[in-house]
């Protein structure tokens, strides 16, 4: 008998199985009340009394030798095998649905990107202000219609808290804390107390641009804002600069790019006229200089602002400004891109 218990140790110590059925199969094969390890243990029951010792220990070792294989082979199989766990592990996985970026954040980032190659740095100032930065140190005269409450929300009963309306408000920011030669764009939330309507809203977004360096000139303004024009909406776009007014620039002027839709020939977009309007700019007053104690004697430069809303409208052709303060996600999820 102990040479029968000998071989089935040897046995159980090679088995091996494929599949979780196999592994039931050998369960029964040795376990199972008609196994061989249980037929052994009925055998075990005829041998003489003075052999039951000695039998008896390699029996039992030899049924927890197998009791632990098939628990093992078990296992083993349950990890790998899909069936057994009820899962299907090639299954595709569930798709989550991917956020994208606002389209005016991919526009901002854009615009940063074109004047970072440029040398522009990037800095940002307070969306609440008071009148100092966001009118007077810009040449504002006292009686100057933006300061009316038409255009200006002011919060709280104190008239000199305002929420900005230009993002110029950060010029005067950067030149207090820095001498030229200054070289930054300044992106930024803006608000104005008008109605909203498909082309204007009481908030909106800006950017706004300064250079200040010895000799700066009307030429490298121009130069600046055509290549950003070409970078931002294709090589072929033209720019016009006409002559206006804003109190912080003399010489002040618009610029408009040829039309995006139809190239110049005129269409709804351009009010058939090949040109839309998208920033406006000029040489830094004097005086906006001498008041942030720059000597205008030594140092010329040029700003720039434009609206975000306006360049994205024009870049994706959206007809209604509010679509971007709706977060519609139809609208929204349109936008994909690397910025
Ligand atoms: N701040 C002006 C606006 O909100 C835009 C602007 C015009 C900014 C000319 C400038 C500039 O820096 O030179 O309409």
């Amino acid at each position: 008998m102990l040479d029968k218990i000998n071989k089935l140790v040897e046995e159980v110590k090679e088995l091996s199985a494929a599949s979780a059925e196999e592994v039931e199969q050998l369960r029964i094969k040795y376990l199972s009340k008609k196994g061989s390890v249980s037929q052994l243990f009925e055998e075990f029951k005829t041998i003489a009394n003075e052999q039951k010792r000695e039998v008896g220990k390699v029996l039992n070792v030899l049924k927890t030798q197998a009791q632990e294989k098939i628990n093992e082979l078990r296992e083993a199989q349950s990890s790998t095998d899909q069936s057994a766990s009820g899962m299907d592990l090639s299954a595709p996985g569930t798709v989550l649905p991917m956020g994208s970026r606002h389209p005016l954040s991919i526009v901002k980032n854009e615009i940063v990107d074109i004047f970072a190659r440029l040398g522009f740095n990037v800095a940002v100032g307070p969306e609440i202000e008071d009148d100092h930065h966001v009118f007077t140190a810009l040449n504002f005269p006292p009686e100057h219609p933006a300061r009316d409450m038409q255009d200006t929300f002011f919060i709280a009963t104190n008239p000199d808290v305002i929420l900005r309306t230009h993002t110029s408000s950060v010029q005067v920011r950067f030149m207090e804390k820095q001498q030229p030669p200054l070289r930054a764009i300044f992106p930024g939330r803006v608000f104005r107390n008008e109605a909203i309507s498909a082309r204007a809203h009481c908030i909106f977004h800006q950017v706004e641009g300064l250079y200040i360096d010895k000799n700066v000139s009307f030429a490298d303004l121009k130069q600046t804002l055509l290549y950003f024009a070409k970078e931002m909406f294709g090589e072929e776009t033209k720019i016009r600069l006409r002559p206006s007014y804003f109190p912080f620039t003399e010489p002040s002027a618009e610029m408009d790019i040829s039309c995006t839709l139809c190239g110049g020939k005129g269409c709804n977009v351009c009010k058939h006229t090949g040109w839309v309007e998208i920033l406006g700019c000029g040489m830094v007053d004097p005086n906006v200089l001498e008041s942030n104690n720059i000597n205008s004697e030594e140092y010329t430069g040029f700003a720039f602002g434009m609206g975000i809303e306006r360049i994205t409208m024009l870049k994706y052709q959206i007809k209604d400004i509010r679509l971007f303060f709706e977060n519609d996600v139809r609208f929204l999820k349109q936008f994909e891109s690397a910025y």
